[in-house]
């Protein structure tokens, strides 16, 4: 996909990401290609474009140029934002694969919620499902192998351990309505 945004994106997480963080950039880059791949399941040009900028950007917040508070989704959003990147794309990281309820247990949900509205969209769920069947070292997973490697990398008592447990229901259903969205004879 070749578009200004896609292209800006791309040419940002790499800076950020690529050198720093390889790992996480090779866990990004299997997001962002399987978002270009689901994108044409979205009608909208812009939605399609949202996405996968949105997907090459998700985790933008790691990186140690743009970490700030720890949290990564609020982090990287709002260094988005400080760079006049598209106000919903920044919104979409901020809120990627229910990032409220992790900044609830960081205590950074008001901040979270006052600064990025939350969409709820297919666009939402597409981007959200290709981060949750993506592993650390961009493998493909279910959503429940993603949950259970990632419970099993963190500790009983984490943060993100936490997170997960009370968000498994909600990426259950997240699977569920984009497994709805494809066509019939095309599982992935
Ligand atoms: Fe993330």
């Amino acid at each position: 996909m070749q578009t200004g945004l896609v292209n800006a994106a791309r040419a940002l997480a790499e800076r950020e990401l690529s050198e720093s963080l390889p790992r996480r950039w090779r866990h990004v880059t299997a997001v962002a290609a399987k978002a270009e791949r689901l994108a044409p399941l979205l009608p909208a040009e812009r939605d399609r474009h949202a996405l996968v900028a949105a997907a090459v950007l998700h985790d933008v917040g790691y990186a140690p140029m743009v970490t700030e508070t720890g949290f990564h989704p609020l982090d990287g959003a709002r260094w988005l934002r400080s760079i006049k990147f598209e106000d919903r794309v920044a919104a979409l990281v901020a809120h990627h694969t229910n990032a409220v309820v992790e900044a609830e247990l960081r205590g950074l949900d008001a901040d979270l919620l006052a600064e990025f509205d939350r969409e709820d969209s297919p666009v939402t769920d597409l981007l959200w499902f290709c981060d949750l069947t993506t592993g650390p070292d961009g493998q493909d997973f279910s959503v429940q192998e993603r949950v259970e490697e990632v419970r099993e990398r963190y500790g009983p008592s984490s943060v993100v351990r936490e997170f997960i447990d009370r968000s498994a229901g909600t990426f259950d259903e997240v699977a569920k309505r984009v497994e709805a969205l494809f066509p019939p004879s095309q599982p992935m």
